[in-house]
């Protein structure tokens, strides 16, 4: 594989999948360094036998599962998962996560709460000392469509910063809606913060349905690197 990125993701997901996926029901993340975990599984379902059941975080991942001909599951059937495999936007020394830049975040944030053990799988550049060194984008908050204004200026006025109504682009008009129907706005920080504590505040605003800060949930993170190798930290 050519492009030094999409062979990082490759072999973070590659080495998370024959590390921790054993017989049982797991959970897929979203993004694009999960569809090389979901071909990894299948390839192990199809050598070895691995028993597998999948709980996607999002409608991609439902597909990807289906396309890949694995099992699939819900959280209904199953509310307790061996591991969940999933990407992240930023991760920084703790593993406390950006996540959400696909918008699927409120679902992912579940799978990783219900899994034994919740492994990140990212490229490079995903890896920073501190929050908001790498992920310029923000910190992703899904809220409920009518609230967003008034969540937007409560964000503003206890946490700082400035807030972004995620927009759809050239494919659609209006707001990108999520798998649950509804809105994200993109919180800038300004500043390095306790983010437990900025978690548990954004949570607390009503119209606030999740927010893609991952504080203290991932147990180890895979880092592809650009000279082939893998970097790990717990
Ligand atoms: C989806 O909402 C996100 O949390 C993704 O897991 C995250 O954006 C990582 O995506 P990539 O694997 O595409 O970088």
């Amino acid at each position: 594989m050519e492009n030094p990125v999409e062979n990082a993701k490759r072999l973070a997901a590659f080495k998370a999948v024959d590390n921790h996926v054993v017989n049982g029901v797991i959970g897929i993340g979203s993004g694009s360094t999960v569809v090389y975990a979901v071909e990894r599984l299948a390839q192990r379902v199809r050598e070895e036998g691995l028993e597998v059941i999948c709980v996607p975080s999002s409608f991609q991942a439902k597909q990807l599962i289906i396309q890949h001909g694995l099992k699939l599951g819900d959280l209904e059937m199953h509310p307790e998962l061996k591991v969940t495999i999933d990407g992240a936007d930023e991760s920084d020394l703790q593993l406390t996560l950006i996540k959400g830049g696909g918008g699927c975040l409120t679902q992912e944030k579940i799978l990783a709460s219900c899994a034994e053990e919740f492994i990140v799988i990212a490229d490079y550049r995903k890896a920073s000392e501190n929050l908001g060194e790498q992920w310029s984008k923000g910190i992703p908050v899904e809220v409920i469509p009518s609230a967003y204004r008034a969540v937007y200026q409560k964000i503003e006025k206890t946490l700082g910063g400035k807030s972004e109504l995620r927009m759809s682009g050239s494919s659609k008009a209006g707001p990108v809606v999520t798998d649950n129907g509804n809105f994200i706005l993109d919180w800038n920080f300004q500043t390095v913060m306790n983010w437990k504590d900025v978690e548990t505040s954004l949570n607390m605003i009503p119209g606030v349905v999740e927010n893609g800060l991952f504080v203290g949930m991932a147990r180890k993170a895979y880092f592809g690197m650009s000279d082939g190798s893998v970097m790990e930290r717990t």
